[in-house]
């Protein structure tokens, strides 16, 4: 599944790795990119390692509307921090969109301008939240209105408009940062997945093609990678799905449901029209090949003349607060940032990331982001942290018993399935693809999750932390850094490595 962004190109040329820089940036996503950039720009040595290419995981695959209006987010934050924080929150997000708006007319970056709505599809619990949403955004002084009249052929009973928001192609964006940050000194070095890092007085990053000296850590890799702050155990990784369409004239609106099941709804050059939605937590679903199909039965019958071009997904991470955490690691010594949990509202929150930590690298601080810096965690978030940990716990639980309860069936699975069980007491994986069978670890690398059979991609998805692997046990994203290891089935012929 490959996204409509990335489909027609080729990954952009590594940069040779270096032993020595100012500062490393891990990952090379909007997040990374745009922080590399501010930091060599400032005239820092910057070298930006990136486990696989550029925009590869969740950046090239976003829908990428640049926003202020982000679905019913404002509600829900303001149920969870104060009025002091989430203002904090739109100021961070709004100076985000509007340097990435700079960039983007500065660079000829191709964006078109477009309103963003909220929209409710019925009267029930959809139309409370959208006019919830309503009301939190003028409170936080936004200009938005209320209609009850947009040109969709979707159901609808009303929807919150912020006029003059955009959306781009992110691929477009990352190749013309990549480009100005190569022109400004810095490097970026493809095919480098960091696995671990030393410290003694300034950190040497380990990564897979050598080890490189710093005085600064950026961790910009989605989910933090390395554990030094136990990120991982207050995040939730969502994936969702998305079908780009050739339309002969798709709604040129940026349009987001409020309530389930979430629809999103933009236009793209060509025309086209792009669809999304289906979220579910990583590896917890029946069948992620039916998300897909939900959202091509919604598309066929509100877009009969849509013909798809490309079907794709990707996940986002969401704190238990709903804010990003972004700023300097515990027990990093002030040499190791991270930004994380940006519930699928990357575009803004990432340059928000990334303007306050190379901010805080070069000395000073957004003002902005004092507050959410300071905020304490609510009741409500401190349960949301007891939940997201109560369904890890289960996850262990059931990953164990259905290993321990199932030995393998002899012979392969057939053509695009897979298995998870025992082979004598080791946990194996076991699929079949493109006519290939394999068999990996069942134990995810990073806390020994046990991975689940992802049938819409054919990937192995981890349901504790959302690590996800290929067939043959290639690491793809996470926090997992290392591949699952081949485990040879002796017992069936046509089963191993
Ligand atoms: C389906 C979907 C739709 C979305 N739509 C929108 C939208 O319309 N608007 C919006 O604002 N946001 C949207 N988002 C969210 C937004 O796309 C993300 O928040 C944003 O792209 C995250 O960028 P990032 O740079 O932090 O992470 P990424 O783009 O994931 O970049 C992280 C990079 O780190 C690399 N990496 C990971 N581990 C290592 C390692 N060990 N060593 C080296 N490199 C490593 C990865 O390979 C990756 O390239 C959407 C998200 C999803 C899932
Ligand atoms: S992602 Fe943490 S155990 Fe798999």
């Amino acid at each position: 599944m490959t996204s409509l962004w990335r489909a027609p190109r080729a990954p952009m040329t590594s940069d040779d790795p270096v032993e020595r820089c100012d500062d490393v940036v891990v990952g090379a996503g909007i997040t990374g990119l745009v922080t590399a950039l501010l930091l060599a720009r400032a005239g820092r040595e910057v070298v930006v390692l990136e486990a696989r290419d550029v925009g590869a995981v969740t950046t090239g695959h976003s829908t990428a509307k640049v926003s202020l209006l982000q679905g019913t987010r404002y509600s829900q934050l303001l149920r969870r921090q104060s009025e002091e924080v989430v203002a904090g929150y739109v100021a961070g997000n709004r100076e985000g969109r509007d340097w990435l708006l700079r960039y983007c007319e500065e660079h000829d970056v191709p964006h078109q301008v477009r309103p963003a709505v909220t929209y409710a599809a019925d009267p029930g619990r959809g139309l409370d939240l959208a006019r919830a949403e309503l009301e939190a955004a003028s409170r936080l002084g936004l200009p938005v209105r209320w209609t009850e009249d947009l040109p969709v052929p979707f159901e609808h009973v009303g929807g919150v408009v912020l006029d003059d928001q955009a959306q781009l192609d992110p691929m477009d964006l990352l190749d013309a940062l990549v480009e100005d940050l190569r022109a400004h000194g810095g490097r970026v070095v493809t095919g480098a997945r960091v696995t671990g890092m030393g410290q003694s007085l300034r950190p040497v990053v380990r990564h897979t093609r050598g080890a490189t000296r710093c005085d600064q850590v950026v961790l910009a890799t989605g989910t933090p990678v390395l554990d030094r702050g136990g990120y991982f155990a207050k995040l939730s990784a969502s994936r969702s799905y998305a079908l780009a369409f050739d339309h002969p004239t798709p709604p040129e609106l940026m349009l987001i449901s409020a309530g389930g099941p979430t629809r999103s709804v933009r236009d793209a050059p060509g025309p086209r029209l792009l669809v999304g939605g289906e979220s579910h937590p990583v590896g917890r679903t029946r069948s992620e090949r039916g998300h897909v199909d939900r959202l091509r039965e919604w598309t066929a019958t509100h877009f009969p003349d849509a013909v798809e071009t490309h079907a794709w997904s990707a996940q986002d991470y969401r704190s238990h607060d709903g804010f990003p955490f972004v700023g300097a690691m515990p027990r990093g010594l002030g040499h190791v940032h991270v930004a994380t949990g940006f519930d699928k509202w990357g575009m803004t929150n990432g340059v928000a990331a990334a303007l306050d930590i190379s901010a805080s690298i070069l000395g000073g601080q957004m003002p902005w982001s004092r507050p959410i810096h300071r905020r304490i965690s609510r009741p409500q978030a401190v349960a949301a942290l007891v939940g997201i940990n109560a369904r890890v716990a289960m996850g262990i639980v059931t990953g164990a018993a259905e290993v321990v309860l199932h030995p393998l069936r002899p012979g392969s699975p057939a053509e695009g399935a897979g298995e998870v069980g025992r082979a004598g007491a080791v946990p194996v994986a076991r699929s079949t693809v493109d006519g290939r069978s394999c068999a990996v670890s069942a134990l995810c690398t990073h806390l020994g999750g046990v991975v689940e059979w992802n049938d819409a991609e054919s990937t192995w998805d981890c349901p504790l932390h959302g690590s996800r692997f290929t067939a043959t046990g290639e690491v793809l994203e996470g926090p997992a850094a290392r591949d699952l290891p081949p485990r040879p089935v002796r017992r069936t012929r046509d089963v191993g490595p």
